[in-house]
């Protein structure tokens, strides 16, 4: 069979069911799909979706109810040093050993994966991550974004040929965003393959190549993330106004109190929208069109409409 030389996927999650108290909670629902080596992936959801169990179920951390999951063709549950060994995990909660410096803990991590003689590779990581004056600094001591640096440093201690980071700019500054992107994408480049859950589309819009979608424990959109786009109206119409729509706007935009968001297939739309609107005497105040992101492919799909 030709599919035989074929090398596994990086990460393959086969019909994953995630259930807690005793089947009260479906975290996931029968989750199938798998990421290629060398691709950034991105992992979408609202809160409570279960992207954070799926991370979970993926690391070893918890066990899947049902299903299969596995790392470079390695199974997490019966292959489980080998699976944890290919894998660099960022996690969403910021839980670190507070007596250690921030070069210690790393020498330990990479102690843990049987890593000898590391300090080449964790100065690199150290300079890459803007930590390079906190390497003896305490635990700590450390704000939080430099934990969360730390956290990343820590995933890629073994150099991983996957790393998986879970909403790892939740509510961090814009300098770690830029230093962790420039990073990250440059690792990419290299060759690891890279899943991403983040909040912010613009984020995973800029950075992924394909895009999955959970919702309630299911997945709901899977696509590389131009043909996410492209599904979608490109063009965004957004203005004020204290006027009542006419309804055949009315019924295609989204209004939230004066401001009015009206999609768009193509500049002849925008203009048969723009001359509905001042054929009914609705004036149009501070108007912009702009294209449509991932934030409205996103709502859409929340929404239904498209699910
Ligand atoms: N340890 C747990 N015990 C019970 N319910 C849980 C546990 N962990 C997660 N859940 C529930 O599973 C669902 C998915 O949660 P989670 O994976 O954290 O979502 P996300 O990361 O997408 O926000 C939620 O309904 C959450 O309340
Ligand atoms: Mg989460």
């Amino acid at each position: 069979m030709p599919s035989s030389t074929a090398s596994p996927p990086a990460i393959s999650f086969e019909n994953v069911k995630k259930t807690y108290r005793g089947g009260q909670v479906k975290a996931l629902n029968g989750v199938s799909f798998d990421i290629p080596c060398g691709e950034f992936f991105g992992l979408l959801g609202p809160n409570g979706a279960g992207k954070t169990t799926l991370i979970s179920v993926l690391a070893g951390l918890a066990k899947a109810t049902e299903g299969r999951v596995r790392v470079m063709g390695h199974d997490v549950v019966n292959d489980y040093a080998a699976a944890r060994k290919a894998l660099g995990v960022v996690p969403q909660e910021l839980v670190f050993d507070p007596f250690f410096s921030v070069r210690e803990s790393l020498r330990i991590q990479s102690g843990y994966f049987g890593v000898k003689h590391n300090d080449d590779w964790i100065d690199e990581l150290l300079a890459n991550l803007g930590l390079a004056d906190k390497a003896n600094a305490n635990m700590r001591q450390l704000s939080g974004g430099m934990k969360r640096r730390v956290l990343v440093a820590q995933a890629l201690v073994h150099r991983p040929p996957v790393i998986v980071l879970d909403e790892p700019t939740a509510g961090v500054d814009v300098e770690l965003r830029q230093t962790l992107w420039q990073f990250i994408a440059r690792l990419n480049k290299e060759g690891h393959t890279v899943l991403l859950t983040t909040h912010y589309l613009e984020e995973a819009e800029a950075l992924c190549q394909r895009i999955g979608m959970l919702k309630g424990g299911r997945l709901v959109a899977l696509d590389r993330t131009s043909q996410l786009l492209a599904g979608t109206a490109h063009t965004m119409l957004r203005f004020k106004t204290d006027v009542a729509l006419p309804a055949e706007i009315a019924a295609r935009a989204r209004v939230t109190g004066r401001i009015v968001q009206v999609t768009a297939h193509d500049a002849a739309e925008v203009e048969t929208t723009l001359a509905t609107l001042r054929a009914a005497g609705v004036p149009v105040e501070d108007l912009e069109i702009g294209r449509a992101d991932l934030e409205d492919v996103f709502l859409n799909i929340m929404q239904g409409d498209a699910a």
